[in-house]
């Protein structure tokens, strides 16, 4: 029984987790700087739990399925121990033996899933699957990644920054390289909280119009600003953050050799840095292209973040499956 712990899904600082039962993970633009709060403390109540080596089985006899159309090391390893350290239990669907979309159609896998599990994440080439595999199962559908989105990754870096800087609130953050799906989480998240963030892309690079669009209205409630231009070295120039990603997403492969041209002055390296506030932290989602978006020196020097976000994985994904699954 879950009662035997301090308490079974114990209420965070923020009241309004209670309304994140049954909700969808599908990306952040779908939740309030409140709920993002929620889960954010939650998170560190989590890690400070686990790192007192505290059981807290909140999802005793729960079940995940894990549906990956793509490789993950991260999100794979951090669902499933996440999972394994609540009491509960994950299925790895690997897209192999399921052929989602073709042996079974997506909607179908959704209302075969519901049946016997509590939760879905899943980790898949276009966003629109997710969107579906949400509107048909009943249980709370969760991001693992998509072309538009990768929730979870943002939600961790979040915690990270709160770790090394105390707030997330009067920084900088500076994001440089190729306006995907990373960029349009952190958009979502800096309209949302109320943040300053800003982007730097090649031209024809941006994050989608319709992104930045969605991320400037929040911004005009909670007061954040989103700069979305082309120097990198504005970007970087007193920034407390810069968070890079690959110049060459999953599911991107046959433009490698044109991104490959255009990407370079983008690269995070030393010189880049020292642009930057003198306690900057470096941040970057993994895996990570040394030598391409950036150097061995920056990735392995002091200011990298980039394990601690590997790490921050666990707990924040941790609070989201405990707030999204049905409590008893
Ligand atoms: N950052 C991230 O999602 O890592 P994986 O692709 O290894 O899951
Ligand atoms: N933009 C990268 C993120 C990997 C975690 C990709 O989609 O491959």
């Amino acid at each position: 029984m879950p009662t035997a712990e301090p308490a079974a899904f114990p209420v965070t600082a923020a009241p309004s987790a209670e309304s994140l039962e049954g909700r969808d993970v599908l990306t952040l633009a779908d939740f309030t700087g409140a709920e993002l709060r929620a889960i954010l403390d939650r998170a560190h109540q989590l890690k400070d739990l686990q790192r007192r080596r505290e059981p807290h089985r909140w999802l005793e006899g729960r079940t995940l399925a894990m549906i990956f159309e793509k490789p993950s090391l991260r999100t794979r390893c951090t669902f499933e121990t996440g999972m394994t350290q609540l009491g509960g239990h994950a299925i790895d669907l690997a897209s192999e033996h399921m052929q989602m979309g073709s042996r079974e159609s997506v909607p179908d896998v959704a209302r075969n899933l519901e049946r016997w599990v509590d939760a879905i994440m899943a980790r898949v080439y276009l966003h629109a699957t997710v969107v579906t595999l949400a509107q048909h199962a009943s249980v709370p559908v969760i991001n693992g990644l998509s072309d538009y989105s990768h929730p979870c990754q943002i939600m961790a870096d979040l915690m990270t920054v709160e770790e090394w800087k105390g707030s997330l609130q009067g920084l900088k953050i500076s994001y440089v390289g190729d306006g995907f799906n990373i960029a349009n989480s952190l958009l979502f998240a800096a309209g949302a909280l109320g943040l300053e963030l800003h982007i730097a892309t090649p031209p024809d690079y941006e994050p989608r119009e319709d992104v930045v669009t969605r991320a400037r209205r929040a911004a005009r409630q909670t007061g954040a600003r989103i700069e979305v231009y082309h120097d990198p070295r504005a970007a970087a120039d007193g920034a407390e953050v810069i968070y890079t990603d690959s110049w060459i997403s999953m599911g991107q492969e046959s433009e490698r050799a044109d991104r490959l041209r255009v990407f370079p002055p983008y690269q995070v390296n030393g010189a880049l840095v020292s642009l930057a506030r003198p306690e900057v932290m470096v941040m970057h989602c993994l895996p990570a292209h040394r030598g391409e978006e950036i150097t061995d020196e920056v990735m392995d020097g002091r200011h990298s973040a980039v394990f601690d976000q590997a790490e921050n994985r666990l707990h924040t994904q941790k609070a989201i499956l405990t707030l999204v699954m049905k409590g008893r």
